[in-house]
C-alpha cells in the first residue's frame, strides 16, 4: 500500500495537544502574547507535513507536468496525478477525471457559471441561490444570468440563519436549471440540509452546485452518496496551500461543457483553422497549473484523513457548544446565526461596538478573529448590521483558546466603555 493510501486508512488518536505541535505557526507570539488563531474560516494554518511536501517538491522534483519525457517531469506528473487520486478518494468521486484542479472555490464556481451557464442557460431560465451565499456564489451567477438573460432567484432564510425550505420549494419550477448554495455558511456556520436541497432540485430537473469551502475542513463529504452535480472547495481552508482548489463535476456534465479557458494542455490538436480539445480533466486545466499546490493539498488531505471524522466532529462540536455558552454570558453580545446544525463558527455583534474596534483590541491581545461582512453583504443587509466579529475554530483549537477569547473580549469592552 502506498504511503498516501495508508494515511487515509489507518487512523491516529485524536489528541489536540499533539495536533497543535504539528502546526509550527501555533508556537509563535503576536503582540507579545501566544497566538490564539480563531480565523480558520478565512484560512487554516498548515501542518509540518504540508510545509515539508511543498519544500520537498521544490528541492527534489520541480518540473513541468504532462509535457516532458525527462525524469523530473515524470516525477512531478506522477505526484500531481497521485494528488488528484487522493482528492478523488477523499470526496468519493467515481473517477479521478471528475476532479478538476482550480485556483480555489471562487475559480471553481466561475468555471461552472461561465462554461455550463454559457452553453445551457436560455433566456427566462432560473438559477437559485440563497441569502447566505458568499459573494463568490452570487456574483458569477449574476454575471452569467445578465449575459444569458436568465433570472436569479434567492432562497430566504429564517432569523436563526436556516434556509426557508418552504419558500425554497415554492421557488422551484420548470425553468429552474441550477441551484447553487453553500454546504456550510462561512458567516453563520449553518450546515444546510443539502440532501433535501439536492433531492428537491433533482425532482424539478435542476442541477445542484454546492460551495463546500467551509464544509470540508469540518466533515467528510461523499459526492456519490449526495448525488451532487458539482462540488467546489479550496485547499487553503483545509490546511493546504492557497491558490489551489477543486471542482468535482459528474462526468457527463463535464463532458458536455465547453472549455473554460484556452491554452496549453487542454488541447488535442491545434491548427489555425480548428482546435480539438483534450479529454477530462485536462480540457478544463489550461496552462501550467499550481503543481505544488495540488501536491500540498494532497498532503493536507492525508493529514486530516488520519483522524476519525467522528472524533474531529465531536471535538469541534464541544468547542462550539462551550464557546456559545461562554460568549452568551457577555452582556450586550448577540450571536448571529443560531441554526440547530452548525459547524464550529460563531459570529457575533456587541451592542454599541463596531466589529472592527473589537477585532483590533482582540488582535492587540494576540487573538486573530475576522471582522466585517465576510464577503456576504446581502446576508449582513438581511440582519441590518454592517458586519460581525467571527471566531471560527479548527481541530487544533481548545477550550483554553475560548477562555482566553472570552477574557480578552471582556478587557476589550472595558477599554471601549
Ligand atoms: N471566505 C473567507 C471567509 O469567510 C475568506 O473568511
Amino acid at each position: 500500500m502506498n504511503k498516501a493510501l495508508a494515511a487515509q486508512t489507518e487512523t491516529s488518536p485524536f489528541d489536540v495537544e499533539s495536533i497543535r505541535k504539528d502546526f509550527p505557526i501555533l508556537q509563535r507570539e503576536v503582540n507579545g502574547r501566544p497566538l490564539i488563531y480563531l480565523d480558520n474560516g478565512a484560512t487554516a494554518q498548515k501542518p509540518k507535513s504540508v510545509i515539508d511536501a511543498i519544500d520537498r517538491y521544490y528541492r527534489d522534483q520541480n518540473s513541468n507536468i504532462h509535457r516532458g519525457v525527462h525524469h523530473l517531469s515524470q516525477l512531478a506528473t506522477q505526484a500531481y496525478e497521485d494528488a488528484r487520486e487522493t482528492v478523488r478518494r477523499f470526496i468519493n468521486a467515481g473517477h479521478d477525471y471528475e476532479v478538476l484542479f482550480t485556483r480555489g472555490t471562487t475559480d471553481s464556481i466561475n468555471l461552472v457559471a461561465a462554461s455550463w451557464g454559457r452553453r445551457f442557460l436560455e433566456p427566462g431560465d432560473e438559477v437559485v441561490i440563497s441569502t447566505m451565499e458568499h459573494h463568490s456564489n452570487i456574483v458569477p451567477w449574476q454575471m452569467i444570468c445578465d449575459e444569458r438573460r436568465a433570472i436569479l432567484k434567492v432562497i430566504p432564510i429564517h432569523e436563526s440563519g436556516e434556509l426557508d425550505m418552504v419558500a425554497f420549494q415554492s421557488l422551484l419550477g420548470d425553468r429552474t436549471r441550477m441551484v447553487a448554495i453553500a454546504h456550510v455558511s462561512n458567516s453563520l456556520g449553518t450546515i444546510n440540509p443539502v440532501e433535501d436541497v439536492i433531492r428537491m432540485s433533482h425532482e424539478h430537473g435542476a442541477l445542484v452546485l454546492l460551495d463546500g469551502a467551509q464544509c470540508v475542513p469540518h466533515m467528510r463529504v461523499d459526492v456519490k452518496a449526495l448525488d451532487v452535480d458539482f462540488y467546489a472547495f479550496s485547499g487553503h481552508k483545509i490546511f493546504g496551500p492557497t491558490g489551489v482548489g477543486i471542482l468535482y463535476g459528474k462526468e457527463d456534465l463535464l463532458n458536455n461543457m465547453p472549455p473554460y479557458q484556452g491554452g496549453g494542455d487542454m488541447i488535442k490538436k491545434v491548427t489555425f483553422e480548428k482546435t480539438t480539445y483534450n479529454t477530462l480533466p485536462h480540457k478544463f486545466e489550461a496552462g501550467t497549473p499550481n503543481i505544488v499546490g495540488g501536491i500540498g493539498l494532497a498532503a493536507a488531505i492525508d493529514y486530516v484523513s488520519q483522524f476519525e471524522p467522528r472524533a474531529l466532529a465531536d471535538h469541534e462540536q464541544d468547542l462550539l457548544d462551550y464557546a456559545t455558552e461562554k460568549l452568551q454570558q457577555i452582556p450586550g453580545l448577540k450571536i448571529i446565526g443560531t441554526a440547530e446544525h452548525k459547524a464550529s463558527v460563531i459570529s457575533f455583534i456587541i451592542e454599541g461596538q463596531h466589529p472592527f474596534d473589537v477585532g483590533t483590541l482582540l488582535d492587540q491581545q494576540g487573538i486573530a478573529v475576522r471582522t466585517g461582512h465576510h464577503c456576504t453583504q446581502p446576508l449582513m443587509d438581511y440582519y441590518h448590521i454592517p458586519g460581525t466579529v467571527r471566531a471560527s475554530f479548527a481541530m487544533y483549537n481548545t477550550r483554553a483558546d475560548v477562555d482566553i477569547l472570552v477574557a480578552a473580549l471582556k478587557r476589550a469592552l472595558e477599554m471601549l466603555s
